[in-house]
């Protein structure tokens, strides 16, 4: 059983992701283990990911370790649906279609809920929502999480003593957030923009709201283009570190008036509102790429123009009563995955082989572990920055035995 938008779409979807796999070498090194020895083996996996070809790669790794695997979409606007047919057609039962209504979305979280998985993979947390209000029947022995926004969440329902299963952070392990959310965002969100627009980078002022991860990826591309790039912050020590990269740091009112292009990407609510558009330049194009469509208030832009319409595929413009008028990319969606592919393979290759090895984990330790959020230990993370490291053609020097007992001796001085 699987709800897609058309299995015809095949035979591209199966060429995006072979295209994939070849920049996905942690993926291909951790599977040949898998292979051989089949820890999943006799184990559900259910997915909420977002739809693209590297997720369809991890989906076919998790099934030679052994897994019965089913996917749906953590984004309503991310699904790549040649991707989801080529899956299908590789036997992955998958529940999504790009562009689904919200109860579409929310049966196809219930459908991969419903295979009564072992383990449930989440980017957002919303299959472990479910689990914890409409979902109570099923209690998987863990679940792993995607993003920032996800742990974030889970964090906050372990601290109310409300989480009831155990969930490894995937985020939080240092190949994927260093990575993945600053290297994977900087560049797709720009080429989401820039699909979406076609504008020239160059000489526009570009104002990055929110310098975590991702926001300093999207800065430094940016920055890269030729833009004049401002930074917004609420937390010195980030706001800090932006204006010692370089970057101009303001308010989100001071630059309102003088940005081309915003993109926000906080992780939190309304970070672009009424005021904000207020002051705007006729022509601003907003973008979010953080994971919620809650960033731009949207529904005070609705509200607040006088007329809406599509001027290009992804970009709606919005026409405010002194007819200044506001362009908005993909409805204020992650822009990287709505307007374009997402973060390139070669990243992903890191997040999705910790995700392998974080269902492998709860499988491996599910009887020693409690309701609460957990890191993968960091030799995980180790081998597979080595094993990429090594994919690149890079090597790593070695400590020398000297070296090694003056690192770990508090005996030696000047
Ligand atoms: P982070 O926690 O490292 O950074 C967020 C930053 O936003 C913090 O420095 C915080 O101080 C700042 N911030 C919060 N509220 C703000 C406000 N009102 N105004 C200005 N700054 C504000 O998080 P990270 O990892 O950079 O992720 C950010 C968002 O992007 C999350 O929602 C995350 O889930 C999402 N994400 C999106 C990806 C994508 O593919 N587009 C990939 C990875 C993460």
């Amino acid at each position: 059983m699987s709800d897609i938008t058309d299995p015809a779409l095949a035979a591209g979807g199966h060429l995006r992701l072979e295209w994939a796999y070849r920049r996905m070498p942690v993926l291909q090194n951790l599977r040949e283990r898998l292979i051989t020895d089949k820890p999943l083996e006799g184990h559900t996996v259910a997915a909420c990911l977002h739809v693209t070809a590297e997720t369809a790669n991890l989906m076919e790794v998790l099934r030679d370790g052994g897994a019965e695997v089913s996917l749906c979409a953590s984004n309503p606007l991310s699904t790549q649906d040649d991707i989801a047919a080529a899956l299908v057609e590789r036997g992955i039962p998958v529940f999504a279609r790009r562009g689904e209504d919200t109860d579409t979305y929310y049966e196809h979280l219930n459908a991969v809920l419903d295979t009564n998985p072992s383990v449930t993979m989440d980017d957002g947390a919303d299959l472990v929502t479910l689990l914890h209000t409409s979902r109570l029947d099923i209690t998987p022995l863990g679940s792993t999480e995607e993003t920032t926004t996800g742990v974030i969440r889970l964090k906050a329902m372990a601290a109310e003593g409300e989480l009831r299963i155990p969930v490894v952070a995937v985020n939080d392990s240092a190949t994927k957030h260093l990575f993945d959310n600053k290297h994977g965002t900087g560049q797709s969100a720009i080429d989401g923009v820039l699909r979406a627009t076609n504008i020239l980078i160059a000489g526009r002022t570009v104002v990055v709201i929110g310098y975590g991860d991702c926001g300093q990826g999207v800065a430094q591309r940016a920055d890269g283009l030729g833009a004049r790039v401002i930074v917004v912050e609420v937390d010195p020590i980030r706001a800090l570190s932006a204006a010692m990269d370089g970057f101009e740091v303001r308010t989100g009112d001071q630059a309102a008036e003088v940005g081309d292009l915003f993109i926000t990407v906080t992780g939190d609510i309304h970070v672009l509102r009424e005021q904000h558009f207020a002051a705007m330049k006729d022509g601003a194009i907003l973008a979010n790429a953080g994971h919620f469509d809650v960033e731009l208030d949207l529904a005070h832009l609705r509200e607040a123009s006088v007329a809406q319409r599509r001027i290009r595929e992804e970009l709606e413009e919005f026409e405010l009563p002194d007819g200044r008028r506001i362009i908005v990319i993909s409805e204020g969606r992650l822009v990287n995955l709505s307007a374009a592919e997402g973060h390139p393979a070669d990243v992903m290759d890191m997040s999705f082989a910790n995700q392998a090895m974080a269902a492998e984990w709860i499988i491996d330790h599910h009887a020693e572990l409690e309701p609460r959020v957990y890191r993968l230990p960091e030799h995980v993370d180790r081998d597979v920055a080595s094993i990429k490291l090594a994919s690149m053609g890079f090597d790593l020097d070695q400590l020398t035995s000297e070296q090694s007992e003056y690192l770990s001796s508090w005996r030696h001085g000047t």
